[in-house]
């Protein structure tokens, strides 16, 4: 009873108002990618016949896999600029301003160098044309929100060095992002739905944040989408967390309601979880549901005493350590959901790993509503810093890695 007290208060206590204007951030950001979008660029989306792929053996060392029992999740950050990072903000042109914090001013860069390394074996290396072999003639989609996206961004870094200028593409057609390789005929794809149930937030360019209502019972228009997709990559967690309630409707498409947010965040994964058993074909697709990425809001709770937060944090923190940012109700809620699925989805819980990460947040180099922070802005971290995106090379490069080796894992040379 207790400790259900103390989970609700810790709840109610989540997310500041400012959360809201680093939402939008997404919003505005879309906005800005789609008037740079190369309309130019005319290629076929899908246009090969898929049939064509020809498939070479991928070669997988024992190396490779990940060795049985280990549990990746559990281990430690370990000081590595030698391999670390795997691309630079400069190599790298597809990232957005959002998460090049060295290039917008942030003045320490060891938040690049550190390697996640578990405690009863090592992460594959990570082999860029490998993953190109395994994605031969298929279709990687990440779904959800901002956060997600850093993911996607970040995969696409991993990957493009190793294909030729002209052999790649990036096209936005919102609300997905699509990122072509011509000559494996493979595409890693981002899909905007940051509730993954559909929402009156849902248009790439124009959602609201304040005036949020989710479709509970509602999946039917996306999962059109993401039909026939090889890998399936989900995620969704921060925009439910603004308020303990959250305005929705279930069963009568009119009746909009305020749900408790557990309540809310239940019912959306069981419309989840029925889209997935009614519709994936396990023969073909492969589905991965990544645990909610923690946020650094409130730096008492890893220096007590102190009122900031991951504002002016270098360094990742030791030992034991997990923020009340991270509701453990909701991890119970994906568990469940989990333990409940009729078809394989893998969880990748990276929220641990990412909790010691307090210094790999954008903080004051990142954007607010689609631009730079101002000088004003800049100095007043409290007000201004953003603690729940991450800057990139970073933090979701380690989550690709895991992503990969589980890839490379679940692979068979048929
Ligand atoms: C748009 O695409 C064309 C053709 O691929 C290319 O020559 C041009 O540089 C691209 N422009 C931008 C701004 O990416
Ligand atoms: C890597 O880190 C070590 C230990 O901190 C340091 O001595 C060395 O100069 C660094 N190397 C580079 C290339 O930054
Ligand atoms: C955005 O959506 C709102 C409500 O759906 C609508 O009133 C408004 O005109 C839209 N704005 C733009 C720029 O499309
Ligand atoms: C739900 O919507 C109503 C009517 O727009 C609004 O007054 C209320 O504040 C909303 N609740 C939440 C939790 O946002
Ligand atoms: C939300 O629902 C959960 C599960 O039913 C319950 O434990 C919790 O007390 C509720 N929280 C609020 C704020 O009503
Ligand atoms: C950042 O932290 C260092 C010590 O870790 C301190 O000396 C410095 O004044 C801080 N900078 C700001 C702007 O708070
Ligand atoms: C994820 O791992 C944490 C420990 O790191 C654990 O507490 C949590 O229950 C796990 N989540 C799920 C959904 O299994
Ligand atoms: C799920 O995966 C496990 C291990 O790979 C396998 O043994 C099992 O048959 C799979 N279950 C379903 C329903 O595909």
């Amino acid at each position: 009873m207790m400790k259900q007290l103390w989970i609700d208060r810790r709840i109610q206590s989540l997310f500041p108002v400012a959360l809201v204007s680093l939402l939008v951030v997404g919003t505005a950001r879309l906005v800005l990618d789609n008037l740079k979008s190369n309309h130019s660029q005319a290629f076929q989306l899908y246009g090969r016949a898929r049939a064509e792929k020809h498939r070479i053996p991928v070669v997988i060392s024992p190396k490779d896999r990940i060795e049985e029992g280990c549990n990746v999740f559990e281990g430690e950050w370990v000081w590595d600029n030698e391999s670390y990072p795997f691309y630079t903000e400069e190599s790298c042109p597809y990232l957005v301003k959002q998460v090049t914090c060295r290039r917008n001013g942030r003045p320490d860069s060891f938040y690049k160098n550190w390697r996640w390394q578990p405690n009863g074996c090592d992460l594959p290396r990570f082999d860029a044309l490998k993953l190109l072999q395994i994605l031969r003639g298929k279709r990687l989609m990440f779904i959800g929100d901002s956060v997600q996206r850093a993911q996607f961004e970040s995969m696409v870094c991993l990957v493009q060095s190793v294909i030729p200028e002209g052999k790649k593409s990036l096209r936005r057609v919102p609300p997905m992002k699509i990122f072509r390789v011509e000559e494996f005929d493979a595409s890693i794809e981002y899909y905007w739905a940051p509730f993954i149930v559909e929402s009156n937030s849902d248009h790439a360019t124009n959602h609201t944040v304040l005036k949020r209502s989710v479709k509970l019972d509602s999946i039917a228009k996306h999962g059109k989408q993401w039909e026939g997709v090889d890998v399936l990559v989900f995620q969704s967690y921060v925009w439910w967390m603004y308020k303990p309630l959250i305005n929705a409707t279930f069963g009568s498409p009119n009746h909009v309601k305020e749900y408790n947010v557990t309540t809310a965040y239940r019912l959306a994964l069981e419309t989840w979880a029925s889209w997935i058993d009614s519709t994936i074909n396990p023969q073909t697709q492969t589905v991965f549901f990544m645990s909610l990425s923690p946020t650094h809001l409130w730096s008492w709770e890893w220096k007590p005493g102190s009122d900031g937060n991951c504002f002016n944090e270098s360094y990742p923190i030791q030992g034991p350590y997990w923020g009340s940012g991270s509701s453990l109700q909701i991890m119970e809620i994906v568990h469940d959901t989990m333990q409940q699925l009729k078809r394989n989805v893998t969880l990748l819980n990276i929220t641990q790993l990412s909790e010691f990460r307090k210094d790999a947040h954008t903080s004051i180099y990142g954007e607010r509503k689609g631009k730079l922070l101002t000088k004003e802005q800049r100095s007043d971290p409290k007000h201004f810093a953003d603690c729940i995106h991450w800057c990139l090379p970073g933090v979701p490069d380690t989550w690709n890695e895991i992503l990969y080796a589980y890839l490379l894992k679940n692979h068979h040379n048929y």
